[in-house]
């Protein structure tokens, strides 16, 4: 499994040590939470903050957008260092086109392309874009705020999503954000997740010793 510790939950009075210990822990990403207080009713990081993290951790830096622009933020975050931009398909009016020249403007700049939505969305507007993107996000807490508990019904729309990526021959990979615990992260990796996104269950723990329970999950 591939973790990815949210960094919304970081404590930033001991922000040096945390992240070296993020960097030492096993995880592969970085995940970087941007909300405009629009799209959610929380405001958090801009890109000098992304810039400062790409000092201090060579992890992948997967920037999930909770924004109602995500067109001009894409590009904002790309120049600040991100590798990853995931975007919300409410924030498009779930317009076909807009979504598809979107990711592929993040691909012509070199970066993956991933889509997600709120939990209560219909999974079906993901359906017509399972090749246009490099992951696909499903969202099992109402974005917005760390800490919140996960919600069950998710894991049915990852094993839906999963079926859809099978039938189109897609690469596409499923990261799941939001309640990820020892034990929910189970059931996510049963039912085809292949990234798992954590805030609390990394920041108020143990940082590696949570890092490694999320790596050593797999399909039971
Ligand atoms: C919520 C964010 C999540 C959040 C996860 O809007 O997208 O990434 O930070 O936090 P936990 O793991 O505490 O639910
Ligand atoms: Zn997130």
């Amino acid at each position: 499994m591939i973790a990815a510790p949210s960094v919304l939950s970081l404590d930033y009075s001991r922000m040096n040590e945390e992240v070296r210990q993020l960097n030492e822990s096993g995880a592969q990403y970085l995940h970087f939470d941007v909300m405009d207080g629009h799209f959610v009713p929380n405001l958090t990081f801009g890109p000098d903050i992304l810039k400062g993290f790409c000092r201090i951790s060579d992890l992948t830096k997967d920037v999930h957008l909770m924004v109602d622009d995500p067109v001009y933020y894409s590009n904002v975050f790309i120049e600040a260092g991100a590798d990853i931009i995931t975007f919300h398909t409410e924030a498009m009016q779930n317009n076909a086109g807009m979504i598809k020249d979107l990711a592929m403007s993040i691909h012509a700049q070199g970066r993956k392309a991933g889509l997600t939505l709120r939990p209560g969305t219909d999974l079906l507007s993901l359906k017509p874009f399972m090749n246009d993107f490099d992951l696909f996000l499903i969202m099992s807490v109402e974005p917005g705020f760390g800490g919140q508990k996960f919600i069950p019904e998710s894991a049915d729309r990852i094993r839906q999503l999963k079926q859809w990526i099978a039938d189109s021959q897609s690469k596409a990979l499923i990261e799941v954000d939001g309640g990820i615990n020892a034990e929910t992260a189970q059931i996510c990796a049963d039912a085809g997740a292949d990234i798992l996104v954590a805030g609390s269950f990394v920041f108020r723990n143990d940082i590696r010793k949570a890092v490694q329970q999320l790596c050593a999950v797999h399909a039971s």
